[in-house]
Protein backbone atom coordinates (compact mmCIF):
# COMPACT_ATOMS: atom_id res chain seq x y z
CA UNK A 1 0.00 0.00 0.00
CA UNK A 2 2.21 2.84 -1.27
CA UNK A 3 0.00 5.66 -0.07
CA UNK A 4 0.60 4.34 3.49
CA UNK A 5 4.47 4.95 3.31
CA UNK A 6 3.94 8.13 1.11
CA UNK A 7 2.19 9.52 4.39
CA UNK A 8 4.69 8.16 6.88
CA UNK A 9 7.62 9.73 5.08
CA UNK A 10 6.08 12.98 4.21
CA UNK A 11 5.16 12.68 7.91
CA UNK A 12 8.44 11.87 9.75
CA UNK A 13 9.55 14.81 7.11
CA UNK A 14 7.33 17.17 8.36
CA UNK A 15 8.35 16.34 12.04
CA UNK A 16 12.05 16.76 11.29
CA UNK A 17 11.65 20.51 9.54
CA UNK A 18 9.18 21.41 12.75
CA UNK A 19 11.85 20.28 14.73
CA UNK A 20 14.40 21.98 12.78
CA UNK A 21 12.96 25.10 12.33
CA UNK A 22 10.84 25.96 14.97
CA UNK A 23 12.70 25.43 18.53
CA UNK A 24 10.89 26.50 21.58
CA UNK A 25 10.71 30.16 21.55
CA UNK A 26 13.09 31.52 23.49
CA UNK A 27 11.88 33.68 26.73
CA UNK A 28 14.70 35.79 26.64
CA UNK A 29 13.25 37.23 23.09
CA UNK A 30 9.93 38.19 24.62
CA UNK A 31 9.54 41.67 25.14
CA UNK A 32 6.68 42.05 27.61
CA UNK A 33 6.62 46.08 27.97
CA UNK A 34 2.79 47.74 27.16
CA UNK A 35 1.98 50.90 26.51
CA UNK A 36 -1.46 51.26 28.03
CA UNK A 37 -2.20 48.00 30.02
CA UNK A 38 -5.25 48.58 31.53
CA UNK A 39 -6.95 49.02 28.06
CA UNK A 40 -5.46 45.65 26.77
CA UNK A 41 -6.66 43.94 29.60
CA UNK A 42 -9.97 45.22 29.08
CA UNK A 43 -9.94 44.12 25.59
CA UNK A 44 -8.12 40.98 25.15
CA UNK A 45 -7.47 39.89 28.98
CA UNK A 46 -9.91 37.54 28.90
CA UNK A 47 -8.35 36.12 25.66
CA UNK A 48 -4.93 35.62 26.95
CA UNK A 49 -5.91 34.31 30.10
CA UNK A 50 -8.40 31.17 28.35
CA UNK A 51 -4.98 30.80 25.44
CA UNK A 52 -2.60 30.36 28.52
CA UNK A 53 -4.96 27.89 29.92
CA UNK A 54 -5.50 25.81 26.96
CA UNK A 55 -1.56 26.09 25.89
CA UNK A 56 -0.46 25.19 29.71
CA UNK A 57 -2.50 21.99 29.50
CA UNK A 58 -0.55 20.12 26.82
CA UNK A 59 1.00 18.32 30.20
CA UNK A 60 -2.54 16.76 30.87
CA UNK A 61 -3.13 16.51 26.78
CA UNK A 62 -0.04 14.49 26.98
CA UNK A 63 -1.40 12.17 30.14
CA UNK A 64 -4.06 11.84 27.62
CA UNK A 65 -2.68 10.82 25.12
CA UNK A 66 -0.71 8.18 26.68
CA UNK A 67 -3.83 6.98 28.01
CA UNK A 68 -5.55 6.84 24.86
CA UNK A 69 -2.88 5.63 23.01
CA UNK A 70 -1.33 2.98 24.89
CA UNK A 71 0.90 2.01 21.67
CA UNK A 72 1.38 5.24 19.39
CA UNK A 73 3.03 4.80 16.06
CA UNK A 74 6.58 6.40 16.66
CA UNK A 75 5.96 9.43 14.65
CA UNK A 76 3.11 10.90 16.87
CA UNK A 77 4.89 9.62 20.12
CA UNK A 78 8.15 11.85 18.27
CA UNK A 79 5.69 14.83 17.51
CA UNK A 80 3.41 15.56 20.63
CA UNK A 81 6.84 14.56 22.96
CA UNK A 82 9.38 16.11 21.42
CA UNK A 83 8.11 19.14 19.14
CA UNK A 84 4.36 19.90 20.40
CA UNK A 85 4.34 20.05 24.19
CA UNK A 86 7.68 21.66 24.04
CA UNK A 87 6.49 24.53 21.66
CA UNK A 88 2.92 24.88 23.17
CA UNK A 89 4.57 25.21 27.00
CA UNK A 90 6.51 28.02 25.94
CA UNK A 91 3.61 29.83 24.32
CA UNK A 92 1.35 29.17 27.44
CA UNK A 93 4.07 30.72 29.64
CA UNK A 94 4.78 33.72 27.88
CA UNK A 95 1.32 34.44 27.47
CA UNK A 96 0.31 33.88 31.31
CA UNK A 97 3.54 36.06 31.83
CA UNK A 98 1.80 38.74 29.96
CA UNK A 99 -1.86 38.27 31.94
CA UNK A 100 0.20 39.03 34.87
CA UNK A 101 2.27 41.70 33.56
CA UNK A 102 -1.23 43.33 32.73
CA UNK A 103 -2.29 42.99 36.54
CA UNK A 104 -4.51 39.94 36.00
CA UNK A 105 -4.26 36.27 38.10
CA UNK A 106 -2.45 34.26 36.47
CA UNK A 107 -4.16 31.16 34.71
CA UNK A 108 -5.39 27.89 36.45
CA UNK A 109 -4.81 25.23 33.92
CA UNK A 110 -6.05 21.84 35.01
CA UNK A 111 -3.08 19.34 35.01
CA UNK A 112 -4.34 15.93 36.32
CA UNK A 113 -7.32 14.72 35.83
CA UNK A 114 -7.83 12.66 32.84
CA UNK A 115 -11.46 12.00 32.73
CA UNK A 116 -13.40 8.40 32.87
CA UNK A 117 -14.49 8.43 29.20
CA UNK A 118 -10.81 8.85 28.55
CA UNK A 119 -9.77 5.53 30.94
CA UNK A 120 -12.29 3.64 29.79
CA UNK A 121 -11.12 4.66 25.52
CA UNK A 122 -7.57 3.96 26.60
CA UNK A 123 -8.59 0.64 28.23
CA UNK A 124 -10.07 -0.54 24.59
CA UNK A 125 -7.52 0.50 22.85
CA UNK A 126 -5.34 -1.70 24.02
CA UNK A 127 -7.27 -3.94 20.86
CA UNK A 128 -5.47 -2.06 18.08
CA UNK A 129 -8.25 -1.67 15.39
CA UNK A 130 -10.01 0.41 18.51
CA UNK A 131 -6.47 2.10 19.07
CA UNK A 132 -6.87 3.36 15.38
CA UNK A 133 -10.09 4.60 16.34
CA UNK A 134 -9.21 6.80 19.07
CA UNK A 135 -6.60 8.13 16.63
CA UNK A 136 -8.41 9.35 14.20
CA UNK A 137 -10.97 10.64 16.56
CA UNK A 138 -7.07 12.65 18.16
CA UNK A 139 -6.07 13.65 14.79
CA UNK A 140 -9.61 15.51 14.53
CA UNK A 141 -9.56 17.23 17.57
CA UNK A 142 -6.08 18.10 16.60
CA UNK A 143 -6.82 19.71 13.15
CA UNK A 144 -10.15 21.82 15.28
CA UNK A 145 -8.04 22.93 17.96
CA UNK A 146 -4.71 24.06 15.92
CA UNK A 147 -6.55 25.61 12.98
CA UNK A 148 -9.03 27.48 16.22
CA UNK A 149 -5.63 28.59 17.82
CA UNK A 150 -4.45 29.94 14.25
CA UNK A 151 -7.84 31.51 13.34
CA UNK A 152 -7.85 33.64 17.20
CA UNK A 153 -3.93 34.56 17.01
CA UNK A 154 -4.68 35.72 13.56
CA UNK A 155 -7.33 38.08 14.90
CA UNK A 156 -5.61 38.92 18.17
CA UNK A 157 -2.37 39.72 16.58
CA UNK A 158 -4.50 42.08 14.29
CA UNK A 159 -6.11 43.29 17.69
CA UNK A 160 -3.22 44.13 19.36
CA UNK A 161 -1.39 46.03 16.15
CA UNK A 162 -4.70 48.13 16.38
CA UNK A 163 -3.72 48.63 19.91
CA UNK A 164 -0.51 50.22 18.83
CA UNK A 165 1.45 47.20 21.63
CA UNK A 166 4.09 46.42 19.19
CA UNK A 167 6.54 44.66 21.73
CA UNK A 168 3.47 41.94 22.05
CA UNK A 169 2.36 41.65 18.65
CA UNK A 170 5.81 41.22 17.77
CA UNK A 171 7.62 39.12 20.40
CA UNK A 172 4.61 37.58 22.03
CA UNK A 173 1.75 36.72 19.44
CA UNK A 174 3.52 36.78 16.20
CA UNK A 175 6.31 34.04 17.42
CA UNK A 176 3.24 31.98 18.99
CA UNK A 177 0.73 32.06 15.38
CA UNK A 178 4.08 31.50 13.55
CA UNK A 179 4.17 27.83 15.34
CA UNK A 180 0.60 26.66 15.28
CA UNK A 181 0.23 26.19 11.42
CA UNK A 182 2.99 23.61 11.37
CA UNK A 183 0.57 21.42 14.62
CA UNK A 184 -2.09 21.67 12.18
CA UNK A 185 -0.76 20.22 8.73
CA UNK A 186 0.78 17.42 10.86
CA UNK A 187 -2.90 16.35 12.43
CA UNK A 188 -4.12 16.83 8.65
CA UNK A 189 -1.67 14.73 6.84
CA UNK A 190 -1.99 12.11 10.13
CA UNK A 191 -6.13 12.26 9.47
CA UNK A 192 -5.97 11.76 5.61
CA UNK A 193 -3.91 8.98 5.83
CA UNK A 194 -5.43 7.02 8.85
CA UNK A 195 -8.63 7.70 6.98
CA UNK A 196 -8.03 6.14 4.04
CA UNK A 197 -6.64 2.78 5.72
CA UNK A 198 -10.07 2.27 8.24
CA UNK A 199 -12.35 0.03 7.71
CA UNK A 200 -16.29 0.53 7.28
CA UNK A 201 -17.44 -0.56 11.14
CA UNK A 202 -13.86 1.72 12.11
CA UNK A 203 -15.15 4.85 10.07
CA UNK A 204 -19.20 4.55 11.43
CA UNK A 205 -17.77 4.42 15.29
CA UNK A 206 -15.69 7.66 14.36
CA UNK A 207 -18.23 9.08 12.98
CA UNK A 208 -20.80 8.55 15.96
CA UNK A 209 -17.90 9.25 18.74
CA UNK A 210 -17.26 12.43 17.09
CA UNK A 211 -20.26 13.89 16.67
CA UNK A 212 -21.42 13.13 20.35
CA UNK A 213 -17.56 14.29 21.98
CA UNK A 214 -17.14 17.53 19.91
CA UNK A 215 -16.09 20.46 22.23
CA UNK A 216 -14.51 23.76 21.13
CA UNK A 217 -10.67 23.67 22.47
CA UNK A 218 -10.24 23.78 26.38
CA UNK A 219 -13.96 23.61 27.21
CA UNK A 220 -14.34 20.43 29.09
CA UNK A 221 -17.70 22.00 31.05
CA UNK A 222 -20.32 24.69 31.14
CA UNK A 223 -18.36 27.24 33.03
CA UNK A 224 -15.24 26.88 30.29
CA UNK A 225 -17.83 26.32 27.44
CA UNK A 226 -19.10 29.75 28.32
CA UNK A 227 -15.25 31.67 28.65
CA UNK A 228 -14.86 30.05 25.42
CA UNK A 229 -17.91 31.79 24.33
CA UNK A 230 -16.90 35.41 25.42
CA UNK A 231 -13.41 34.20 23.67
CA UNK A 232 -15.02 33.97 20.40
CA UNK A 233 -16.92 37.20 21.08
CA UNK A 234 -13.60 39.34 22.01
CA UNK A 235 -12.33 38.22 19.16
CA UNK A 236 -15.81 39.42 16.91
CA UNK A 237 -16.17 35.85 16.03
CA UNK A 238 -19.16 35.08 17.68
CA UNK A 239 -21.31 37.12 15.17
CA UNK A 240 -20.45 34.59 12.88
CA UNK A 241 -20.13 31.12 14.35
CA UNK A 242 -20.90 29.03 11.93
CA UNK A 243 -17.61 30.37 10.06
CA UNK A 244 -15.64 29.86 12.13
CA UNK A 245 -17.44 26.13 12.66
CA UNK A 246 -16.56 25.66 8.66
CA UNK A 247 -13.63 26.78 9.12
CA UNK A 248 -11.87 24.96 11.67
CA UNK A 249 -13.61 21.73 10.42
CA UNK A 250 -12.97 21.92 6.75
CA UNK A 251 -10.92 18.54 6.65
CA UNK A 252 -13.13 16.83 8.89
CA UNK A 253 -16.44 17.36 6.99
CA UNK A 254 -14.52 16.16 3.61
CA UNK A 255 -13.24 13.47 5.57
CA UNK A 256 -16.12 11.97 7.37
CA UNK A 257 -18.92 13.37 5.61
CA UNK A 258 -17.98 12.88 1.86
CA UNK A 259 -20.99 10.97 1.07
CA UNK A 260 -23.45 13.81 2.88
CA UNK A 261 -23.04 15.99 0.20
CA UNK A 262 -24.27 19.61 0.57
CA UNK A 263 -23.56 19.30 3.97
CA UNK A 264 -21.58 22.59 4.25
CA UNK A 265 -20.53 22.14 8.20
CA UNK A 266 -21.25 19.50 10.66
CA UNK A 267 -24.08 19.94 12.80
CA UNK A 268 -22.35 19.11 16.18
CA UNK A 269 -19.47 21.81 15.28
CA UNK A 270 -21.82 24.39 15.00
CA UNK A 271 -24.05 23.46 17.78
CA UNK A 272 -20.88 23.13 20.26
CA UNK A 273 -20.14 26.71 19.06
CA UNK A 274 -23.42 28.38 19.37
CA UNK A 275 -23.84 27.00 22.50
CA UNK A 276 -20.37 28.50 23.65
CA UNK A 277 -22.09 31.81 21.96
CA UNK A 278 -25.08 31.61 24.18
CA UNK A 279 -24.10 30.39 27.23
CA UNK A 280 -21.52 33.68 27.19
CA UNK A 281 -24.54 35.71 26.14
CA UNK A 282 -26.11 34.60 29.34
CA UNK A 283 -23.22 35.30 31.63
CA UNK A 284 -22.74 38.76 30.30
CA UNK A 285 -26.36 39.50 31.26
CA UNK A 286 -26.58 37.94 34.51
CA UNK A 287 -23.28 39.84 35.38
CA UNK A 288 -25.21 43.03 34.17
CA UNK A 289 -27.92 42.39 36.48
CA UNK A 290 -25.81 42.13 39.07
CA UNK A 291 -24.29 45.31 39.03
FE1 LIG B 1 0.15 26.98 20.92
FE1 LIG C 1 -0.56 24.30 18.55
Amino acid sequence: MAHVSLTETRLAEHVDRLEAEHPPIDLDTVDYSVRRPQELAARYGHVLDYMARVELEVDRNVLELTTLLPDPPEIDRRFYAEVWQPQEIRHGLILDELQVHLGRPAAEPDLTTVGVKMRILGALAHLDAFQDVCRMLYYLTGMATERSAVLAYNLLYDGVVELREDAVAQTVIAPIRRQEPGHYAFYQLSARGLWAELAGWQRWLVRRMRSFSFAPVGANNAAQKADFGEVLRSLGLDRDAEEFAAQISRVERDLLWAHRRGLAVPPYVVKGLRDAVELAQRKIHARALHR
